[in-house]
């Protein structure tokens, strides 16, 4: 059965809604994708190698992780040019090429836009470093005298997100904040020079035809540095109510505000999303339609494999959507955490390896990696297209994260030389860091890098990768690669109306939801089977997409997702 037999019988005809509402978004973290000129790291050209597997996918927009000029001491997301594309990546030519062939398969792009911090390789930290002191440059950032004797001691005691102070000190003595790793100073938003430029970014790029964009730690640019700092304690202790000195306060809408002016000049409007870690109830302001337009939820990507969790996730975030007039984001995966099949396949199901939270509170901070003996792959994966499935069907905009796609999972032993992540090394190693969901992807089964490029790369990727290569999944009916493409596509079809109705059933494990048109998405989280017509009352025929072996008779297997057409 193909889309176009589905259409009518759904009643598609008419929907006019914004292309990013429904969405299915794959990101892509450039260094890691595809390596056209064989130096080790991925470039734009190889991306642009690779459009026909994007258009193949089904996706409806791709969003790029920073691929500007940088150090890469925090993976790109250190920019040191808000306007140029890195050279180890290529040219603005590669990208306006990369632009074009998306574009030509029906493909939006959104690009990172990282306005917390600059790297310290950008020309404005360079001059401020030049200049000393008191100097205009200096106020671009976010520089203070130190206390004690000599003033050795930072201006606070604030950590940064990565570990470690969030202050380094300078040849003449002053210190700067960064809130990420030493090479990433934060920028000053009071100064109305760091403003203009943001809007020149956002311009820039729109003009060159990009859709939409992609806020890094949206909740953080606007702080209250008034005198006296408070301490760690005392900024832990505050409660997030818009008013904390660091974190999600109210002014940062104004910023926001600004920006929807300048994307709402464009035909169309341009997008963007916010990475914002707030408190539930503060993320409609993010979302709101004359801010950012729409937010990242997390909540799928921190709950377990479980029907209540998955369930009360849907429910609110539907509910909090609403609320701003935007539609819901989910997220199973993405570069900051450990990859979903890992995460179910572990016996600390949500959890990283060893048992400790995903998610560090403080600075929000999502934690991945390292060893897990007791690792289930097959259990992970199968959960993980369950999970994908169940996610697909949701009303709002499905994330997804490159490599997903193939049933990857994390590389939870890479050696401390091989690392690059600065959390991994800020922390001694005692947090792994997220470089185990960044090696670069196994496009064939062989290879010096599994298709990736024609040399090294530059996180090794180890033997099992074999198994997950794209070529290999092409031609395989039951890989995960044709479930996400079968699903993607008859998802562009199935997302109509943005309503959701839930369906009891009567096992406590199993979910099940109908949209508008009569699609409906059943998912059995548990091992047990379940029969499938004491689930759906007997009344859903046409099975249309599946995350696991075939249905016999009318039983549901355990761990799977299931979706049903109407009844014609
Ligand atoms: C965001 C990015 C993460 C990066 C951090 C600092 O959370 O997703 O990868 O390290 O911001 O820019």
């Amino acid at each position: 059965m193909t889309i176009t037999d589905l259409a009518p019988a759904l009643g598609l005809a008419g929907e006019n809604a914004p292309w990013w509402r429904q969405a299915a978004v794959y990101q892509i973290y450039p260094r890691s994708f595809a390596d056209a000129n064989a130096d080790g790291l991925g470039d734009i050209a190889g991306i642009t190698s690779r459009a026909d597997y994007l258009g193949a996918l089904g996706i409806d927009a791709v969003w790029l992780s920073p691929f500007y000029p940088s150090e890469l001491a925090d993976g790109g997301y250190d920019v040191a040019d808000y306007r140029d594309v890195d050279p180890k990546l290529g040219t603005l030519a590669d990208f306006d090429d990369l632009v074009a062939a998306l574009h030509a398969r029906g493909i939006k792009v959104v690009v990172d836009i990282v306005p917390n911090h600059s790297s310290d390789q950008h020309e404005w930290f360079r001059e401020a470093i030049d200049a000393g002191r008191g100097s205009a440059a200096r106020d671009r950032y976010i520089f203070r005298e130190g206390t004690g004797p000599d003033g050795a001691t930072p201006p606070t005691d604030w950590v940064s997100a990565f570990g470690g102070p969030a202050w380094e000190r300078v040849a003449d003595g002053q210190w700067y904040l960064h809130s990420f790793a030493i090479e990433q100073p934060d920028l000053n938003w009071a100064h109305p020079e760091v403003r203009a430029d943001f809007v020149r970014t956002l311009r820039f790029w729109s003009d060159r035809g990009v859709d939409g964009f992609r806020i890094d730690v949206a909740h953080m640019l606007t702080k209250d540095l008034s005198e006296p700092l408070p301490s760690q304690a005392q900024l832990d202790a505050m409660p997030q109510d818009g008013l904390h000195p660091l974190l999600d306060r109210d002014d940062v809408h104004e910023v926001y505000a600004e920006w929807r002016q300048v994307f709402d000049s464009y035909d169309p409007p341009r997008t963007a999303v916010a990475e914002a870690w707030v408190d539930k109830a503060r993320v409609p302001l993010y979302a709101s339609q004359q801010g950012l337009g729409q937010a990242f939820n997390f909540d799928l990507l921190e709950a377990d494999f479980e029907a209540e969790q998955f369930r009360v996730v849907v429910t609110d975030n539907l509910a909090l959507a609403a609320e701003s007039g935007s539609s819901s984001t989910w997220v199973l995966s993405n570069h900051d955490v450990v990859r979903h099949a890992t995460r179910y396949g572990l016996p600390h199901p949500g959890r990283a390896p060893g048992g400790r939270p995903s998610v560090k509170h403080g600075l929000e901070w999502v934690l991945t990696g390292g060893v897990e003996p007791q690792l289930d792959r097959e259990t992970g994966e199968r959960r993980a297209r369950a999970a994908t499935l169940f996610m697909l069907g949701l009303p709002g905009s499905s994330y997804l994260y490159q490599g997903e796609e193939l049933g990857l999972h994390e590389v939870a032993d890479l050696h401390a030389d091989d690392r690059q992540d600065p959390t991994f090394f800020r922390s001694a190693g005692a947090d792994f860091g997220r470089d185990g969901c960044r090696v670069p992807l196994p496009w064939t089964p062989d290879g010096a890098t599994f298709g990736f490029g024609a040399d090294g790369a530059h996180l090794p990727q180890p033997a099992w990768f074999a198994d997950y290569a794209a070529s290999t999944q092409e031609g395989t009916e039951d890989s995960t690669l044709s479930l996400y493409r079968r699903a993607l596509g008859l998802r562009h079809a199935l997302q109509t109306g943005e309503q959701l109705e839930w369906i009891d059933t009567d096992s406590a494990d199993v979910l099940r939801y109908r949209r508008p048109n009569g699609w409906e998405v059943v998912t059995n989280f548990g091992q047990a089977p379940v029969d499938l017509d004491a689930v759906t009352a007997g009344g859903m025929a046409r099975e249309i997409a599946l995350s696991s072996e075939p249905i016999e008779g009318a039983t549901l297997p355990g761990e799977t997702t299931v979706w049903f057409a109407p009844q014609r």
